[in-house]
């Protein structure tokens, strides 16, 4: 560990707790990593993991798939950037609506952008001030993420909360994660989500299905396709850019058509639809459009039967899930932060010393990628079931 150590502090030094994004800092100081490659990730010290965390999201493939690295690097050298459109983007935009089956995108660089700008397109059109979001939900660090006299948000999974607040029509959208993944997995109830597309319907409310982490992850589609729900305006990012910044927002054709220079919502960016990220995505697509998703639905189910030999609560969804300190149901945010989070983190650093990369803290997502086996899978989650049960027991109180 002496090497994190050591650049902790060099860290500390130029970055707020030495990290670019908050989520990376745990105390006494986090892991720095060296390199990567399929499951495993290496810190300085040369120590190995296999990862679970991959990155929050995005490497579904795993790290460094051979044929996105190689592509990756002849783009490097065709040219970085250009400022104007190419073959590429229009190639990725094809097989992205393939999927998405959305009648028309714009490419960004994150899911922060692209969250914001859907936000902001449906406020634009629909002429209304107000945006309702879910409890524990996150679309990045704008302010229309955070509750304010503008913002307002619901407990997930309750369709009455969402009724008595849209019957007043002031609400320009609904912005939410179909399978929440930012206070750990929460699954939909049956019916939730095909009852908010008939409310926000009849109600002149835009639902913005934030799809950054349920994008591609459970199929070659997002997840409101698996309930046949078509949202008015969506947004993905993590997975389609294969490692690389990418973010995508669109929707139905009336809406999309607003955005400049077609229509008169102003939204730009100097490197959107940047060609090495974007051949990152199209050869990340194009390997997920032939892939056979049923052994990451069966790695996911293993991961799951094998945690939940601890007594505790884990919920999942195919290629993500989440154990919570707790051996109630949860099915909202105040269900997840009842749960033991402390207890969470004292079971990622007993995973950190057994070599087992994990989200640090309770509310974000364990991810499993394609490139995970079944027996390591099996394994380390045997494992992390053993340590989970062991302190969950000596717990006090
Ligand atoms: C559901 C969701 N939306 C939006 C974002 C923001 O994406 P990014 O970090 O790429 O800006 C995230 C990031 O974790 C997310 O999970």
């Amino acid at each position: 560990m002496r090497g994190s150590e050591v650049l902790f502090s060099r860290a500390s030094k130029l970055f707020p707790k030495g990290v670019n994004s908050p989520v990376r800092y745990y105390p006494p100081y986090p892991v720095f990593i060296k390199k990567a490659k399929g499951s495993k990730i290496w810190d300085v010290d040369g120590k190995s993991y296999t990862d679970f965390l991959l990155a929050y999201g995005p490497l579904i493939l795993g790290h460094s798939p051979e044929r996105v690295v190689k592509k990756v690097k002849e783009a490097l050298e065709d040219g970085t950037l250009f400022g104007a459109p190419t073959e590429k983007e229009v190639k990725f935009g094809e097989l992205f609506l393939k999927g998405s089956r959305l009648d028309r995108i714009r490419i960004v660089n994150t899911g922060t952008e692209a969250t914001m700008h859907a936000i902001r397109l449906a406020l634009h059109f629909t002429k209304r001030k107000r945006i309702l979001k879910i409890r524990g939900g996150y679309h990045g660090t704008h302010p229309y993420n955070f509750e304010s006299e503008r913002v307002e948000s619901v407990e997930f999974n309750s369709i009455e909360a969402i009724k008595d607040k849209l019957s007043g029509r002031e609400f320009a959208c609904l912005i939410m994660e179909p399978v929440m993944g930012n206070i750990g997995v929460i699954n939909p109830k049956e019916g939730y989500l095909e009852e908010i597309r008939e409310v926000t319907e009849k109600t002149g409310t835009l639902l913005i299905a934030d799809e950054v982490i349920t994008g591609f992850r459970t199929g070659f589609h997002p997840y409101y396709a698996t309930k046949r729900i078509e949202p008015d305006i969506a947004t993905f990012a993590k997975i389609i850019g294969g490692g690389l910044p990418l973010g995508v927002y669109g929707g139905k054709e009336e809406i999309m058509r607003e955005v400049r220079p077609s229509g008169n919502f102003p939204q730009a960016g100097t490197y959107s639809g940047n060609p090495v990220s974007v051949t990152a995505g199209l050869e990340t697509m194009k390997i997920l459009y032939s892939r056979d998703y049923s052994k990451l639905k069966r790695m996911t189910e293993d991961a799951v039967k094998c945690l939940s030999e601890s007594g505790l609560t884990v919920n999942s969804e195919t290629g993500m899930l989440s154990l919570f300190f707790s051996e109630r149901e949860v099915t909202n945010a105040s269900e997840a932060i009842k749960s033991r989070s402390d207890l969470y983190t004292e079971f990622f650093r007993a995973a950190l010393g057994e070599g087992i990369y994990l989200a640090p803290s309770f509310d974000e997502t364990i991810f499993i990628s394609f490139v995970h086996g079944d027996k390591e899978v099996r394994e380390k989650f045997h494992v992390l079931a053993e340590e989970a049960r062991r302190i969950w027991k000596k717990r006090s109180r």
